[in-house]
């Protein structure tokens, strides 16, 4: 098969092409047109009276009316803005969707949803989720008359079983946070299929629309926090909501103005540039996510590596049928306890201590103590976040430092070494 629609005569394109080409193997085929509509989708210069090729950023929270109702599509910034037209338009087109609403933050467009269900539903939540989730529909939502249950979705007969007629939306996260459990969409949609009035929302932060379109597989809605990959500049907190069917976005576009949780501008225009790379940055995410779970699968210090990428993953078939490669999200459990898993971390020098995942940087964290700590300690450890887990987001640098730099740090966690107090992160050597 052709893997790209396109072919670059860049050098550096095409070496990033090849390495793509290579990992990408036995992957679903990348959707079709995706770099050029990166590019072009809601972008047309003609738009502007100006032409400018690249969207301006509208601060305007305000528009002139020619009379009273009588204006050129836009009132007040909170119900529409032309800045957020144009990645609304951009993030719908790579989603394979026909409409996307764009929200603050993550968080926001899952409250944003979850305002399409009422007090006395019930939601069915994937059982390992981003500890943020887990924590609104435990303690926000819960408190709210919803009621929450979790459910391990990657088997769909607990879907199946778990559905009662109180049942109006059944939330599924793949591959999870921070466990990388992957669930079959296309076999959850089936079974939700049969339950009139439900809906199915998925979020897919990790995989971006680059690897996974849910709304194909028969999800009603796909769901990011763009402050991560779609974003994938560590500069913006964003939430994105993409749906096909006229009705729910009819609802959404009334919720986004109601609620009010919507970007700023400035924040638009970033995220929207940042799609403009997307393609780019994902392929070089899993060349260098799949190399660095390959060395880890054979380090001494390493109990166990988990990366949907690899034919150890007990989804690796799922994953292949349904996206078209994997993202720079690992989690590993080093051999040891805490302090080895501390040490570890603190002996890092490219990847940095960071909460957070899916920029161009590579970030290391202890979900336990930091993502996920808001998840009650016995939901975590039956989920299996021990105080030896460790979630890696492997960025964009060169895979030899990478690994050079996992490998130092490992051995230093065994020896017990810290870096000092004067110099905690010394830089890393450059060429
Ligand atoms: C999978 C997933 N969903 C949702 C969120 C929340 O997004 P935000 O931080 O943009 O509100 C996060 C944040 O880490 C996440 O990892």
């Amino acid at each position: 098969r052709s893997s790209l629609s396109s072919r670059s005569s860049c050098p550096a394109v095409l070496r990033i092409q090849a390495m793509a080409d290579k990992g990408m193997q036995g992957f679903l085929p990348p959707f079709k047109h995706f770099a050029t509509n990166a590019i072009h989708a809601g972008q047309e210069p003609e738009q502007w009276r100006s032409g400018a090729v690249v969207p301006p950023i509208s601060l305007s929270t305000t528009f002139k009316q020619r009379a009273p109702g009588e204006h050129a599509g836009y009132e007040y910034s909170r119900s529409g803005n032309p800045t957020r037209d144009c990645l609304e338009k951009a993030a719908a087109a790579l989603d394979g969707a026909k409409y996307c609403l764009a929200y603050s933050s993550g968080l926001a467009a899952l409250l944003n949803i979850c305002h399409l269900v009422k007090a006395g539903d019930t939601v069915i939540c994937m059982d390992d989720v981003y500890g943020g989730t887990n924590r609104y529909f435990q303690k926000v939502a819960s408190e709210n008359n919803l009621k929450v249950i979790f459910v391990d979705c990657t088997k769909p007969k607990c879907l199946e079983a778990a559905i009662t007629p109180e049942t109006k939306l059944v939330w599924l996260e793949t591959p999870t946070n921070p466990m990388l459990k992957v669930i079959d969409i296309k076999a959850c949609a089936e079974v939700v299929r049969r339950h009139p009035g439900v809906l199915l929302a998925v979020d897919n932060s990790f995989m971006s629309a680059y690897f996974q379109r849910p709304l194909s597989l028969g999800a009603d809605i796909s769901m990011y926090s763009a402050t991560k990959y779609m974003n994938g500049h560590s500069d913006v907190l964003m939430g994105l909501v993409s749906v096909n069917r006229d009705d729910l976005y009819e609802r959404l576009k009334f919720l986004q103005n109601s609620l009010g949780a919507v970007p700023s501008p400035f924040d638009c225009f970033l995220c929207n540039r940042g799609l403009k790379t997307l393609h780019i940055r994902m392929k070089l995410h899993f060349h260098n996510g799949l190399a660095v779970a390959k060395f880890l699968e054979t380090h001494p210090r390493v109990e166990k590596v988990i990366y949907p990428g690899l034919p150890s993953h007990p989804q690796y078939e799922v994953t292949r049928k349904q996206c078209t490669g994997c993202p720079g999200m690992i989690t590993f459990y080093i051999k040891g306890n805490v302090k080895n898993a501390s040490a570890f971390l603190k002996n890092l020098k490219v990847f940095a201590l960071a909460e957070s995942l899916g920029g161009f940087e590579s970030l290391a964290e202890h979900p336990a103590i930091m993502t996920h700590a808001s998840v009650p300690e016995q939901e975590r450890k039956a989920l299996g976040i021990s105080d030896t887990l460790i979630r890696l987001s492997v960025g964009l640098e060169d895979e030899e430092d990478l690994l050079q730099d996992l490998d130092q740090a490992l051995k230093a966690a065994v020896s017990g070494e810290f870096p000092s107090k004067n110099n905690p992160h010394p830089a890393f050597p450059t060429g």
